[in-house]
């Protein structure tokens, strides 16, 4: 299996959005309830467009597959997808303000094999080379330990309400300072 990396384009829209709710019905069991994942699709999970034309976000393929997504933000909204957004989402100024690590999806079967890894990479890569100083990303419960593995800590946890009623525990995480050595 030979997997490639590259920037996201509008045209994976149709793919990614095929690629989401099958990562999250298959690999959020167990971290979050039927309601919740079905709450959650389509509006939190979902794609953002303006990350695709900002071009912060990735995707991995296995062929021309798209198998994994992921990326990072220099605008305000802290997580969702265009459905979950309205009017304009204003950039946010790199010396005083976290870039945030957004919208991670792997597909099931290519789970664990390290694609979250390399687009974390890649993300913390752009997001400093575009002058952020500090990383901060909201969390979901399945997301955490990729996180935490990059030296992510828990600042808070708090809940996003779903269209359905339900709601989805989160967790806003912060990336550790390097220490100089
Ligand atoms: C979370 C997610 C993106 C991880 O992607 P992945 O490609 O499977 O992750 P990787 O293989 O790169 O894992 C890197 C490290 O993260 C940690 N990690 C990832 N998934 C983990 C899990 N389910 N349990 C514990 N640790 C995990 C491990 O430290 C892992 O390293 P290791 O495999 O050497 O132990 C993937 O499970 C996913 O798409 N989940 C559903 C959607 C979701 O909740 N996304 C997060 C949105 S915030």
């Amino acid at each position: 299996m030979t997997l490639t990396y590259r920037l996201a384009a509008l045209d994976d829209i149709p793919a990614l959005e095929e690629l989401i709710p099958l990562s999250a019905r298959k690999l959020q069991v167990g971290f979050y309830s039927e309601a919740q994942i079905e709450g959650a699709i389509g509006t939190v999970f979902g794609v953002d467009s303006q990350l695709i034309r900002d071009g912060t976000y990735f995707v991995a393929l296995d062929g021309e597959r798209v198998v994994g997504c992921g990326g990072w933000s220099k605008r305000k909204t802290l997580h969702g997808g265009d459905r979950a957004k309205t009017g304009v989402d204003p950039l946010r100024d790199p010396a005083t303000e976290p870039a945030m690590i957004r919208a991670f999806f792997i597909h099931p079967a290519y789970a664990r094999r390290g694609i979250g890894r390399r687009i974390m990479e890649l993300s913390e890569a752009a997001a400093l080379a575009a002058g952020f100083r500090q990383i901060d990303t909201v969390a979901t419960l399945a997301g955490a330990p990729l996180y935490a593995a990059f030296a992510y800590e828990t600042v808070e946890r708090f809940e996003i309400p779903l269209p359905n009623g339900a709601t989805m525990p989160v967790v806003r995480m912060r990336k550790r300072p390097a220490t100089a050595s």
